[in-house]
């Protein structure tokens, strides 16, 4: 879909596509209003049209489209209450407007955004639903996007345009992110995926670094590499770093990193997962494909900051050579770890990632994502990310981030508790809780035991955010690639240097 900013009205020469008008309207009121206006304009079709039809009342990304020919339509969007209206319900009414768009065949769409504020998150709204994962399908008629052009009239569309850019930016970020976890485990696997990042990030001027199985076994990295044993498909930990400072780092730089979860598949290993719903773990990647779209879009913005991006990559699987329950591995950071369920791995895989990141780079702030338990999922479903955080000033910024960035997140505590709670009475630590209840609690705790004091950290668990099953406005089913831009936003608010 091609998006452009436009001073004028496209011209009726152009008639071989179908064609729409998108009129956007507030509820009540307003609405009648402008329909007044419109309608002397198409000389009384609308006040006719709305009579035969039900009424159209405005509500946030209502849209009724009505022919005036074979292929000239006029459309009228809802922009719900003018006193609510906010750049999250703009990007609502652009998403609704994508579907509705879409299910008419519409091809060519001008928004008629004069005077309107968050055009560029009606714009951005489209543009996010438009979203597709089609390439192992044979082009159907009817998933196909059919809406090639999306014009946004206004007298100061230059103005819209500068201010849709960076939006624009940070979602191709977003669709990343989605391709990522959208594709297929045997396709994604840990060196493929290592590969798939430097070839997307190092044309951006981002360094990338791939460590393989053999690195990480002589450097000690028990953890992740026993998570990885039982696939024939090895670990690897890719670093990316992103210096936008625009001088040369010295030691005593410290960048904020990005630190993601990514098990490409997670069977649950010799602890196996039901079989039910299990082919949904390839979204088990989910924390490290967000920090991958975000250096992405964080590159492409040219943002000043200095950031280390990395993730840890494994296959958690059963076989002959895998990890079992009992056993006692021994992390990067030094601390024995006593297995206690294979299938609570994610946690294995971040702590030798954790420490390779706080060993080599020195960050003063670290923000990881992971897919890591079920029992955020049960928390707080598909519309919170709960996010750990053991710095007050750190989650004032985040919140801040996530609100501007539409992305909805919700403190969840840390606690003494559950750091002890994870002490093993064989090793330093057991991989998981000793009763049922605070799962994610108790998986954070056990993270925590790997973060260096005096560091600024947060843990966000994606598991009930990274995927969906259901359309919503914004996001279709499937990778919903969250993450991506609160990341970006708090990077671009709080880290960049200013000169
Ligand atoms: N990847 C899962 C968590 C998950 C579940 C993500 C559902 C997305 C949707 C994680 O590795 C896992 O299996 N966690 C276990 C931990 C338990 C064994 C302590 C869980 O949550 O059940
Ligand atoms: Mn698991
Ligand atoms: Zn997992």
């Amino acid at each position: 879909m091609k998006i452009q900013f436009v001073k004028t009205l496209p011209t009726e020469q152009k008639r071989k596509q179908k064609q729409t008008l998108v009129f956007p309207l507030f509820e009540e009121q307003e609405f009648k209003a402008a329909t007044a206006i419109l309608d002397k304009a198409a000389a009384s079709r609308i006040t006719t049209i709305l009579k035969s039809t039900k009424p159209f009342k405005g509500k946030i990304g209502e849209a009724s489209i009505f022919y005036i020919d074979d292929k000239i339509t006029i459309t009228l969007l809802g922009l719900g209450a003018k006193d609510k209206w906010n750049a999250g319900n703009a990007e609502t009414a652009g998403g609704k407007l994508c579907v509705a768009l879409n299910a008419e065949g519409i091809e060519q769409a001008t928004l008629i955004a004069d005077k309107l504020k968050h055009a560029e998150h009606i714009t951005a709204g489209v543009k996010l639903r438009a979203y597709n994962f089609d390439k192992y399908k044979k082009p159907k008629k009817d998933d196909k996007l059919k809406l090639e052009t999306l014009a946004v009239f206004a007298a100061d569309s230059s103005a819209i345009k500068k201010a849709y850019t960076p939006l624009d930016q940070t979602i191709d970020g977003v669709y990343l992110t989605r391709n990522l976890v959208n594709e297929a485990p045997n396709v994604l696997y840990p060196d493929m995926y290592a590969k798939l990042i430097k070839d997307e990030l190092k044309p951006l001027g981002i360094q990338v670094e791939i460590l393989d199985d053999k690195k990480m076994e002589k450097l000690g990295m028990g953890a992740i590499m026993a998570v990885g044993q039982g696939s024939s498909r090895k670990p690897r930990m890719v670093v990316m770093v992103w210096n936008g400072t625009g001088k040369k780092l010295t030691q005593k730089d410290q960048p904020v990193a990005l630190v993601g979860k990514g098990v490409t598949f997670d069977t649950g290993g010799i602890s196996l997962k039901p079989g039910a719903g299990m082919d949904e773990m390839k979204m088990d990647m989910g924390g490290s494909a967000a920090v991958v779209g975000a250096m992405k879009a964080l590159a492409t913005q040219k943002s000043k900051s200095y950031v280390i991006g990395i993730v840890g990559l494994a296959e958690n699987m059963p076989s002959g050579d895998a990890y079992r329950p009992g056993d006692i591995i021994t992390s990067y950071a030094g601390k024995t770890i006593e297995v206690l369920n294979t299938d609570a791995e994610g946690r294995l895989v971040l702590a030798d990632t954790l420490t390779y990141v706080q060993k080599t780079y020195n960050p003063h702030t670290i923000v990881d994502l992971a897919t890591l338990t079920g029992a955020m999922m049960v928390a707080l479903g598909h519309e919170y990310c709960g996010t750990y955080v053991n710095d007050d000033t750190l989650w004032k910024q985040m919140e801040t981030a996530a609100a501007d960035a539409q992305e909805k997140i919700w403190r969840m505590p840390l606690d003494e508790a559950w750091s002890e709670e994870v002490v093993s009475t064989v090793a330093d630590l057991r991989n998981m809780g000793k009763g049922r209840f605070a799962g994610a609690g108790t998986a954070a705790a056990f993270l925590e035991h790997f973060i260096d004091k005096d560091r600024k950290w947060a843990h966000m668990d994606i598991a009930g955010t990274a995927w969906i099953t259901s359309d919503k406005p914004t996001t279709p089913k499937y990778g919903t690639g969250f993450g991506v831009r609160t990341l970006t936003k708090l990077v671009q608010t709080c880290y960049e240097t200013k000169n």
